[in-house]
């Protein structure tokens, strides 16, 4: 986390309100992500689909903390939301100094049956809004010398998924491109981290209709996510898994042909109603 955001704490005086910006801050991860940086200290703007959602998350921050709370609604899978978003926010007068790439969704299906529109909606909220976004709003914190940008990534992203095939391409196209920039912009003082949860407790599933799927150790809560995710930030780490279990699945699957870790993550991902096919 840059270096003034502390647990509690008010803006330094003499220096702008400092803003996080989250995306898609309207359920999961996204909204812990913005109650665990109101606490400390930050000043939100939080942006995704469903104003009412955002508006009722913004009341309950400022119920308890003192602080600015910005909601945009805007659809981030649209060609040109991020140059959308990026004008808001000058127009608003808003400096971002923390930015957290979180909105995304998945999809679970044969990847030739699934709907082709609901999937370039993925790469484009997925892939293209989190790199025109962190293009857009880099340049001023490498002027100030600060900032940060969490990419909301995944465990998703370490191997093929089969009946979950484009999702995982994204994610492993969001680690790759986090942990590059990472090093590009090191000597600047900009942090950059891939957040790699595994299954979390979240409307995600619901949101992409996969049938119930069973994670090793069960779901991990959005809240240990999120914290984990502020703790590596804060060290300048560049990638974070969380949770011991989703580290060892990782470890030993790195041992593994790649094609047999494909064909496990198939039987994982397969749909119920799509037989077995090997
Ligand atoms: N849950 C998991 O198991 C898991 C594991 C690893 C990584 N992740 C990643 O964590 C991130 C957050 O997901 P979550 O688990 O918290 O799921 P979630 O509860 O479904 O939250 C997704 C958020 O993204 C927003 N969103 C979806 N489509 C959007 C769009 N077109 N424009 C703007 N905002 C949009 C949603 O809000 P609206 O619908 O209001 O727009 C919501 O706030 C995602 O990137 C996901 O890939 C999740």
């Amino acid at each position: 986390m840059p270096d003034q955001i502390r647990e509690n704490s008010s803006p330094p005086s003499g220096t702008h309100d400092r803003f996080a910006l989250v995306t898609g801050a309207s359920s999961g991860i996204g909204a812990c992500f913005a109650r665990a940086l109101a606490a400390r200290g930050m000043n939100l703007v939080l942006v995704a689909k469903s104003r009412s959602k955002l508006e009722a998350i913004k009341a309950e921050i400022q119920a308890k903390f003192p602080r600015r709370v910005e909601v945009i609604e805007q659809d981030l899978s649209a060609p040109g939301a991020a140059e959308r978003l990026h004008s808001e926010l000058k127009d608003r007068g808003i400096l971002v100094d923390l930015l957290v790439n979180n909105a995304g969704f998945g999809a679970q299906g044969e990847f030739w049956q699934l709907p082709l529109a609901r999937q370039t909606e993925m790469l484009r909220l997925n892939i293209v809004t989190l790199t025109e976004l962190t293009h857009l709003l880099l340049p001023a914190m490498i002027a100030r010398r600060s900032g940060g940008i969490i990419n909301v990534s995944s465990t998703a992203g370490f191997q093929p998924i089969p009946y979950s095939s484009v999702y995982a391409a994204t994610k492993a196209y969001v680690t790759s491109f986090s942990m590059g920039l990472t090093e590009e912009v090191r000597a600047s003082g900009v942090k950059v981290l891939a957040l790699c949860p595994g299954g979390t407790a979240t409307n995600f599933f619901d949101a992409g209709r996969f049938d119930k799927i069973s994670f090793p150790g069960g779901l991990q809560s959005p809240e240990a996510v999120v914290e984990a995710g502020l703790r590596a930030l804060d060290r300048g780490r560049s990638l974070v898994v969380t949770r011991f279990v989703n580290r060892m699945m990782l470890f030993v699957q790195r041992l593994a042909p790649r094609r047999l870790v494909a064909r496990q993550a198939g039987e994982m991902f397969r749909p119920r109603g799509i037989a077995n096919r090997q």
